[in-house]
């Protein structure tokens, strides 16, 4: 039997990269859940659909198909938006989105439907609290304002995507924090079954190995198929 885990935290906290190395580390399936948030602000803004109309953005994806490939790349409609999803204008828009409570409850449908199977490390905010109640695993990964403006920026270089500097970002991420936390529908909150992990000093391979250890006692379960 394979087991699901399940990483929430906020916005930038490395969520979606320690996920994708433990995916390809375990044989796993990573599914970033932001990205799905993502692709229906980004579809929704293209339409001129207002990101107050929950009504208008509900309708808008019952004829949407976004598909998460293992390799990380996301197709909105069959089209490769993987670093379209990924500005500032995309990010705020996607805050606004997450906070429909109708919304939500469509794309968790999804998330739950394709994690059936299990084999699943699966990154968002409500992933432990909401989307797999049941994970075997639930991490918690926290890091302080500074340092994930900091990564987010490397990464936006990195990555050739248009990007502010190190403070406006810091700027920004603390804004999505507090709307991520205070909103009404599934607020970013630690389930009380979750292990925190703050990853301010951590490095990516100490992060890894940190939940491996954790994992590993359901893994050897696994291996002698008890
Ligand atoms: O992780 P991210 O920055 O790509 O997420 C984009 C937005 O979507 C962010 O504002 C939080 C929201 N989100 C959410 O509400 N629930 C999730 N499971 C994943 C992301």
């Amino acid at each position: 039997m394979r087991i699901n885990i399940a990483i929430d935290g906020p916005s930038a906290a490395g969520k979606s990269t320690i996920a994708k190395k433990l995916a390809e580390h375990l044989g796993y399936v990573h599914l970033d859940t932001g990205a799905m948030y993502r692709c229906t602000a980004l579809k929704a803004v293209r339409n001129g659909i207002a990101l107050d109309d929950e009504q208008g953005v509900c309708t808008m994806l019952e004829n949407t198909d976004i598909c998460l490939m293992t390799d990380g790349t996301v197709f909105l409609d069959g089209e490769d938006v993987s670093k379209a999803i990924r500005t500032d204008e995309i990010s705020l828009a996607a805050s606004a989105v997450s906070k429909m409570p109708q919304v939500r409850a469509d794309l968790v449908a999804r998330q739950q439907k394709m994690a059936e199977a299990k084999g699943f490390i699966m990154d968002g905010r409500d992933i432990g609290t909401v989307v797999l109640k049941d994970a075997e695993l639930k991490i918690f990964m926290t890091a302080s304002p500074e340092a994930r403006a900091e990564r987010r920026y490397k990464q936006n270089i990195e990555k050739g995507i248009p990007t502010s500097d190190v403070e406006t970002i810091a700027e920004e991420i603390r804004q999505r924090d507090y709307e991520d936390t205070h909103r009404a529908a599934s607020p970013l909150k630690k389930a009380d079954d979750a292990v925190e992990i703050d990853t301010s000093y951590m490095s990516i391979q100490e992060v890894c190995d940190a939940i491996l250890s954790l994992a590993e006692p359901f893994l050897v379960r696994e291996g002698s198929n008890e």
